[in-house]
């Protein structure tokens, strides 16, 4: 079994080598995919150990996850009391519970401090011990959307719970693949966890608007900014909704994504996703105008094109009188214009949107703004105090506003 462990063990990087990690398996269909998991997680440097839930042993053979991670497993809490030396505070125990799959009975009795499997009797012990704790659903889409398991999902997130959302597919709410898994262990391992227990909703990306069904107007916004943006959030540990328009930046694992298209969608898609948010960081570039009235049908190409636009709403106008305890943190892209004409408009900004922090990127200059891998930006806030963050990468000037959001703001 270690010859086998050997084999697989750091082949794809050494970013969870030393790291100890409990991987739950509950009884989910989706317990076929646990050896996978197991084995990403290892080819990733990490020493893994297998604990089941009693049905979960039914399901899934745990002689095929000895195999699979090279180490004994735990189906049941015996006379080592096996789940207080991997959640307790003594060397054996682990660095991170990874529940995959987690069923909606093993969420439900999480959130209700039940201990009466090796799963939740760990898991119990190490919410006390403050072992960082993720969880990646699978279940079918009706269990998923039922109120009381979405409850308990809130309850165990407002503990600092990570959950690696499911994917919606064939009626299914389908576990997150074994590299999204992997990859959001790896960042929960490595980060500064200073934002853990709270949610981040961001929007990034364009918006498109449709002339015709197949002619739109929309602008050069890649979503770089707002994903990584999302990525540092994560990191920290955040509670992450990226609110994203039709960029090429990829969304990074971890975050619940909703996917728009228009500036309308975006708008509803904050109001619903506002509820209980932290803070709001308006990264996305929304457009500001879309036709009054869309053609039904594809316009001839022959003749002149007059198209009447409206201007649609803004979405930061909304944020503070949909949910007035989250924090906004409003982007402005200016092209050029002197200092005294740009702390005019960031005035009116504050003003009108009444943000806490506006962020200023001046998308004239050479490898700031639009499709651009670096950014440059000054944020200001409500005393119109200037701090600025000079060319970079989008990742570091995302740190960069994180970092400033959490100091200013008092988030944490
Ligand atoms: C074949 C099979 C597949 C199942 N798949 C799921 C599932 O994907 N998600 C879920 O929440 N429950 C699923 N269940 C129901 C759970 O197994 C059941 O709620 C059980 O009590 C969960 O126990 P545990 O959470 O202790 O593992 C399934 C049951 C069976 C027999």
């Amino acid at each position: 079994m270690l010859g086998e462990r050997r084999a697989i063990t750091g082949s794809k990087g050494k970013e969870l080598q030393g790291r100890k990690i409990a991987l739950c398996i509950t009884a989910s269909v989706a317990a076929m995919e646990s050896p996978r998991i197991a084995r990403e997680l290892m080819r990733h440097g990490a020493d893994v150990v297998a604990v089941f839930s009693d049905y979960a042993a039914k399901l899934v053979s745990p002689e095929l996850m000895a195999w699979a991670t090279g180490n004994p497993v735990v189906k049941e809490i015996t006379g080592k009391i096996e789940h207080v030396q991997l959640g307790g505070r003594g060397e054996d125990a682990v660095d991170i519970i990874l529940i995959a799959p987690c069923t909606a009975n093993t969420i439900s009795k999480i959130a209700k401090g039940i201990s009466d499997s090796a799963v939740t009797s760990l898991v119990s012990c190490a919410i006390g011990s403050r072992i960082p704790i993720l969880i990646a659903p699978g279940m079918h889409e009706p269990m998923y959307e039922n109120t009381i398991i979405k409850q308990n999902i809130a309850e165990l997130k407002a503990l600092g719970i990570r959950f690696i959302e499911p994917v919606i597919e064939e009626g299914k709410a389908k576990i997150a693949t074994a590299e999204a898994i992997t990859k959001v262990a790896i960042q929960m391992l490595s980060a500064k966890r200073t934002l853990a227990g709270t949610k981040f909703v961001i929007t990034a990306g364009p918006t498109i608007e449709r002339i015709d069904p197949i002619r739109i107007i929309t602008n050069r916004s890649s979503g770089k900014m707002g994903v990584a943006l999302a990525e540092t959030a994560l990191q920290r540990g955040a509670d992450v909704t990226l609110v994203y328009g039709p960029g090429t930046a990829e969304p990074p694992a971890g975050a619940k994504v909703v996917r728009v298209e228009t500036a309308e969608q975006m708008l509803s898609t904050v109001k619903k996703e506002l509820v209980g948010a932290d803070v709001f960081i308006a990264a996305g570039a929304p457009a500001d105008f879309a036709p009054e009235k869309p053609y039904a049908k594809k316009l001839a190409s022959k003749e002149t094109l007059n198209v009447k636009l409206k201007p649609t709403q803004k979405i930061i106008d909304q944020v503070k009188k949909l949910n007035k305890n989250a924090k906004l943190v409003a982007f402005k892209a200016e092209y050029g214009g002197s200092s005294a004409e740009v702390r005019k408009k960031v005035q009116e900004l504050f003003r009108n949107s009444k943000a806490d922090l506006v962020v200023v990127n001046d998308v004239s200059k050479a490898g700031a703004g639009f499709g651009t891998e670096t950014n440059e930006v000054a944020i200001y806030n409500t005393t119109m105090k200037i701090k600025k963050l000079g060319l970079a990468s989008k990742r570091a000037i995302a740190e960069g506003i994180i970092e400033e959001i959490i100091l200013q703001l008092k988030v944490r």
